[in-house]
């Protein structure tokens, strides 16, 4: 029996993390630990909830005597750490949240599984998952591979950054056995309405408008979150201590482009005439510091792990949408209360 704690195993990628795990290994123990913040909802796991081999426990990475405690409690062999705070627009508003969770969080986390596996590091593995944003803005050309040097723009990418370099030194310094992945924009199932693709999808069966940052033309690279959860499990189990790996599926799309799929698919869907949502689209106020383009090379995980991604974006994007539609108690439980407040604060001015 191995124990494994997964941190932010209630929001968007950790609850696909999570499932996969207890699914696929019930000989290991996994442990939620999740804050659920605004962005965690425990209705992302109702079909894992009762499995003998999962366990949930609220409680805050940033407080490190909890997590210490935690560890002493738990041994936990492994570490896959995803709990963070996640959307670039909130770090700009408020980016004290993101060093505390991002950065703090993580030194908290690294701290316990020093103290508690002390130089015994035989069978351990604390796994860091962060982001391409790590590697700020590409041009019209190239992409981001392993050795691109850091070059972060908004507070969440420093605070990636700065927790990124954090896991480094405690395996450079300490010996600790770290794993890191960057991975690019991920869509699918459970993905909080704050984000590009749930958002738009909201609100074009609303009827609501779209707000498109500047002119739409910043491109991001598009990856299905079960093939992320996938690539995760394949890092945790077979990459050597001390590597990173890029994580990606060679799938960029310009926003504006992007979006109009997203608008012919739901109008499909809906019965609409094709085309009817494109009147939503709105031109706002562009987001400040916008990354014009992120691409991935994940050539180094498809040589040396053998991970590639199991769908086309088309594919993905429809059972995106089939998700949302069919999911509107989730929906409407996330959209509720404070996300009114959120999004009136967010766009009411734009
Ligand atoms: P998310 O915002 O959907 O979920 C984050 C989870 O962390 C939530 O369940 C939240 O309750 C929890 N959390 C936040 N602060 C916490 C704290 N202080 N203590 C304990 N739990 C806390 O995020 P996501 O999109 O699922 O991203 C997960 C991880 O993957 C993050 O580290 C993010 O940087 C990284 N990542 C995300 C993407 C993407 O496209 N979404 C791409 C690459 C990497
Ligand atoms: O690249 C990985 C990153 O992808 C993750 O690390 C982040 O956690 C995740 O939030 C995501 O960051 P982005 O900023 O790229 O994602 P977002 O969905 O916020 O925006 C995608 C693009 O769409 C971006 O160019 C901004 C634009 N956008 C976004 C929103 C929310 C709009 O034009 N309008 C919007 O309302």
């Amino acid at each position: 029996m191995k124990t494994l704690l997964v941190t932010g195993g209630a929001g968007f990628i950790g609850s696909h993390v999570i499932r996969l795990f207890v699914n696929k290994y019930p000989d290991y123990h996994i442990f939620n630990l999740d804050k659920l913040t605004y962005a965690g909802n425990l209705l992302n796991l109702t079909d894992v909830e009762n499995k003998p081999n999962y366990s949930f426990i609220k409680g805050d990475i940033v407080d490190g005597d909890f997590i210490m405690n935690l560890f002493k409690e738990h041994q936990f062999d492994g570490v896959i750490h995803l709990a963070a705070e996640s959307h670039v627009d909130r770090s700009i508003e408020n980016p004290m949240e993101f060093v505390m969770t991002n950065v703090i969080g993580t030194v908290n986390l690294l701290n316990a599984a020093k103290a508690v596996w002390k130089d015994n590091f035989e069978g351990k593995r604390f796994y860091h998952v962060s982001t391409d944003e790590v590697y700020g803005a590409l041009g019209n050309e190239g992409f981001f591979t392993e050795e691109t040097a850091y070059d972060p723009h908004s507070p969440y990418s420093a605070s990636k950054a700065g927790s990124d370099h954090f896991v480094r030194a405690y395996h450079d310094t300490y010996g600790l056995p770290v794993i890191i992945s960057n991975c690019s924009n991920n869509y699918g199932p459970n993905q909080f309405p704050e984000k590009l693709i749930p958002l738009f999808l909201n609100n074009i069966r609303n009827n609501q408008p779209l707000p498109v940052y500047g002119k739409g033309e910043n491109v991001r690279d598009w990856l299905y979150v079960i093939d992320h959860a996938a690539a995760i499990d394949v890092i945790f189990h077979k990459g050597p201590d001390g590597e990173t790996y890029n994580i990606g599926g060679h799938n960029e799309w310009k926003n504006i482009d992007l979006i109009k799929v997203l608008i012919n698919v739901m109008d499909r869907k809906l019965g609409r005439e094709p085309g009817t949502s494109e009147k939503l689209i709105t031109y706002v106020t562009d987001r400040a510091g916008h990354d014009l383009r992120y691409a991935i090379d994940s050539s180094k995980l498809q040589n040396e792990l053998g991970w590639k991604p199991s769908l086309q974006f088309e594919e993905g994007i429809e059972k995106t949408v089939d998700w949302y539609l069919n999911n509107q108690e989730w929906l409407d439980s996330t959209t509720s209360g404070d996300y009114q407040k959120y999004y009136e604060e967010m766009y009411g001015h734009r």
